[in-house]
């Protein structure tokens, strides 16, 4: 599907975010993990979050919707019913933090498998730590999906992550609840937390301390309810717009303030955006709860910035928007530190500089990022959303922003996060 966007009209107007993803994930899964129901409100309602409540299902879990809210009735952390295929659609993070899950079921087989992006998607970063604390997981060509989990009694490790991924993180947390002794985690970058914050409230034995964490072996969890909080990574496609288009105004209520997920906020701030709102502050960051926040934000001029490898993971899914933010910034933005952007939906660093390129941008793809030079705009054209969800909504704005505006080619993508993403874009600049 083809749609057209701009250019202009401002965003004026409140915004209410849909539900986070990462989270609605979390709390398919843990939610299935537990021992009693747990009730979910503001559970997501898009194509990757389907797919994580059907995963669930296909393992025993009963999901009902009961007065506005999901509740998840699982088999709880040792009872995961053997044997399902699951597809996970097009949810990378339903194929990394699941065989954590898995491979703890002693005696439990499972083969996951995807859509053309997620069989081009890497599934050793999860298979190689879990094979280390015991299960058997058979990938292609030892990468890729189908990916074949063979649960067994697990045992603890210490584990390194060679890149900052809050998903493998996650993974190898879950597969710790279910191993002998204890696993530790060590982050080379600190990344988003949801995981550790959920495990703190369903009663785990899990501990922080600088760049490591620990958990150790449980009998259950116990999750009472989860309310999920507004997705900062849909909201930034709104809060870009915003910043760009003369004459916008646009307050976004409802959202996660969790700092492990604000970093594109902060990077907004330092380029000048005119951005006022109660995002957390790390030095005061909740351990076990989701803090919800308010942003007010005004059209204004950008200087170009330098985002370092530090702050990646903490904006990771936002880096595309920093691109397009670049062409209208004054001076030269950078992103480094970034190579895992090659292996998101699409590989990122080329389809984001393929794209802005096509509409007009001064863009460069390096090894591990790109060099943008701000030239006051951009002219339009079109854009491919390669099937990758956050391109197509990066078009839309980019459309907005632009002197011609921008077909979107691909459009329907943004359905795997974000269903609503053009209906309340258009509500906020009719
Ligand atoms: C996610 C973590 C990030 C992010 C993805 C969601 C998560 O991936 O890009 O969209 O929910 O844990 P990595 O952990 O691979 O960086």
């Amino acid at each position: 599907m083809n749609a057209r966007f701009g250019p202009g009209p401002a965003v004026r107007g409140t915004l209410e975010p849909p539900p986070d993803k990462s989270i609605s994930h979390r709390a398919a899964l843990l939610g299935a993990m537990s021992a009693a129901p747990v009730r979910v409100t503001n559970y997501l309602a898009s194509a990757d979050t389907h797919s994580s409540l059907d995963a669930v299902r296909a393992l025993g879990a009963r999901v009902e919707e009961r007065g506005g809210a999901l509740v998840i009735d699982g088999p709880g952390l040792r009872g995961a019913a053997d044997g399902a295929a699951i597809d996970v659609g097009n949810a990378g993070t339903l194929l990394r933090l699941l065989p954590g899950w898995l491979a703890g079921q002693d005696g439990g087989r499972w083969t996951l498998d995807g859509d053309a992006s997620i069989r081009r998607r890497p599934v050793d970063r999860v298979a190689t730590p879990l094979a280390q604390m015991g299960a058997q997981l058979d990938a292609r060509d030892g990468r890729f999906t189908p990916l074949t989990v063979t649960g067994a009694r697990l045992h603890g490790i210490e584990y390194v992550l060679p890149v900052a991924s809050a998903q493998i993180k996650s993974c190898l947390l879950l597969a710790g609840l279910l191993a002998d002794g204890a696993t530790t985690i060590v982050e080379p970058e600190p990344s988003r937390d949801h995981t550790e914050r959920l495990l703190a409230r369903a009663g785990a034995g899990i501990v922080r301390d600088g760049d490591r964490v620990t958990v150790t072996s449980q009998d259950e969890l116990e999750l009472e309810a989860i309310h999920v909080p507004g997705d900062p990574s849909s909201a930034a496609f709104h809060v870009a717009a915003a910043v760009l288009v003369p004459g916008s105004r646009l307050v976004v209520e409802g959202m996660a303030g969790n700092w492990t997920r604000v970093g594109f906020f902060r990077i907004l701030e330092r380029m000048g955006a005119v951005l006022i709102g109660d995002l957390e502050d790390r030095a005061t960051a909740a351990r076990d709860a989701e803090p919800l926040c308010e942003l007010d934000v005004a059209h204004g001029p950008l200087a170009g910035t330098r985002v370092t490898a530090d702050e990646v993971p903490l904006a990771i899914d936002e880096l595309p928007l920093v691109a397009l933010l670049g062409c209208f910034a004054d001076g030269e933005t950078v992103v480094e530190g970034a190579q895992e952007l090659r292996v998101k939906e699409s590989d990122r660093i080329a389809t984001v500089v393929e794209g802005l390129r096509g509409l007009g941008a001064d863009i460069e793809a390096t090894d591990d990022g790109f060099v943008v030079r701000g030239t006051g705009g951009l002219r339009g054209g079109t854009i491919q959303a390669h099937g990758d969800h956050r391109l197509a909504m990066l078009g839309a704005v980019a459309g907005l922003a632009s002197r011609e505006g921008v077909e979107v080619v691909g459009m329907e993508a943004a359905a795997v996060s974000y269903p609503g993403f053009a209906a309340d874009l258009a509500a906020l600049t009719s």
